[in-house]
């Protein structure tokens, strides 16, 4: 994980739509992923948690994907690099995680076999499209690297449950620095939530289409909820008082025993320690905690007599500058992500500490929205008026309307190319192996 570069789409302004940077995010994206399958075949085709599939199942599955929808939805009748008997081992709605172990799997050597095949046809395919019709063959790869890139973080997600020595190593992050515990305030007002597709050609379709809204005036916290202040919310009994939860979130506590964040463990001594990448280390007080699902996020706003964002404030408060009157690229204007800015691209193997990031803060004051951890919002996920599905157009739809809670803002894993302000996760709301963290909110 330290061979690629987080940030590589340094073009000032609008992002860049053409073929070229289309095609250095999949090489980005795939230098990353062959290095997260850099293990032996026993470490790639075990299952470290019954959360995740195998590392080998999503090394193939990229590929797959890729051929899915680069080569086999413009050209059906072309023989195929993974057949159908092949291909449907790696379809994520007919498998679910904890049985992908028991599936008859490529190995290691003829996933990467196949990765390698795909890749070639796919960039002799784009340059032919390309030519024919410029501009027609941009789009899906740029959908096709976000979803390796998604799934790049899903294998961090799986290395950092798996125990034993660590077989990826960390790059620094910028120290913290004092910041208050405070809150920042988004004075009420329209704001045009939403990609603008000219702006943000890698918007994908729940995105989109930007439309205004009015937001009433909120408070949102500076800076995501530290380890320290989620202690605090431990000791003090909030897994144990009921009246901090809701009634399902209260049923779920009690079904999973859950005491505190998934990677905590207590030290004997009143604090606690964290397994993070086969590690044990002492809790860092000034990282933002990480790893709470959606209902230890709500049971800890309530005991901090605050509430979640929803997608739309948190939004607002990420992109929008209220003096120029119009939406920032990012929080902290139109310039690309850099290590200054904001921790992305998955080297930290952590997030950073709060204050990190002076120079990554949003108009409103309002640090790290970008990166380290993602950020739990009580709204449910849910088309904006207009959607319309993209190629990959099960990607968005199937989930619309479920029990999904939407995520926000991405984590120290994700890629520059996959996150933006306008950038939509979901998840179920006990999921917490995901860099999930929280950002607490206020009426104003
Ligand atoms: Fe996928």
């Amino acid at each position: 994980m330290t061979d690629h570069d987080p940030h590589p789409d340094r073009a000032p302004g609008p992002a860049d739509a053409s073929l070229e940077s289309a095609v250095r995010a999949l090489g980005s994206a795939r230098r990353a992923t062959l290095a997260l399958a850099d293990a032996d075949d026993a470490e790639l085709t075990a299952q470290h948690s019954p959360l995740m599939s195998p590392l080998v199942w999503d090394l193939a599955h990229v590929g797959q994907q890729e051929e899915q929808w680069l080569l086999l939805a413009a050209d059906p009748g072309r023989e195929p690099v993974f057949p159908a008997a092949v291909a449907c081992l790696y379809d994520a709605f007919e498998h679910p995680r904890a049985t992908r172990v028991l599936l008859p799997l490529l190995d290691p050597a003829a996933s990467r076999r196949a990765l390698a095949e795909v890749r070639g046809r796919v960039l002799d395919a784009l340059e032919e499209r390309e030519r024919a019709r410029p501009g027609a063959a941009a789009g899906a790869a740029r959908m096709v690297a976000q979803h390796e890139q998604q799934h790049d973080e899903t294998m961090l997600a799986t290395h950092a449950l798996r125990a034993g020595a660590p077989l990826l190593t960390a790059s620094p992050t910028p120290p913290g620095r004092p910041v208050p515990a405070d809150a920042v305030l988004v004075p009420a007002g329209p704001f045009p939530l939403g990609a603008d597709p000219a702006l943000e050609p890698w918007a994908l379709d729940n995105e989109k289409p930007q439309h205004e809204v009015h937001v009433p005036a909120f408070r949102i916290g500076r800076v995501p909820v530290t380890n320290a202040e989620w202690a605090g919310f431990v000791t003090a009994g909030g897994y144990d008082d009921p009246r901090l939860w809701t009634a399902v979130g209260w049923a779920h506590r009690c079904a999973q025993g859950l005491r505190a964040p998934l990677t905590w463990r207590p030290d004997g001594a009143g604090w606690f320690t964290e397994r993070r990448f086969g590690a044990v280390r002492a809790l860092d007080p000034a990282e933002p905690v990480q790893h709470v699902d959606f209902h230890e996020a709500q049971a800890y706003a309530r005991w901090a007599g605050a509430r979640l964002p929803t997608e739309v404030e948190w939004e607002k408060a990420c992109a929008w500058d209220p003096v120029a009157g119009r939406r920032r690229r990012w929080p902290w204007g139109e310039e690309p992500p850099t290590a200054e800015r904001a921790n992305l691209g998955g080297t930290a193997l952590g997030p950073a500490q709060v204050g990190a990031y002076p120079a990554g803060a949003s108009a409103h004051g309002a640090e790290q929205m970008i990166g380290d951890v993602w950020e739990w919002t009580s709204s449910g996920f849910e088309p904006w008026p207009g959607f319309s599905p993209m190629l990959y157009d099960a990607y968005s739809a199937p989930f619309f309307g479920g029990d999904h809670r939407v995520l926000r803002g991405g984590s120290w894993a994700t890629a520059a190319q996959a996150v933006r302000p306008s950038f939509r996760n979901w998840d179920h709301p006990v999921r917490r192996q995901v860099f999930t963290g929280v950002r607490l909110a206020w009426d104003a």
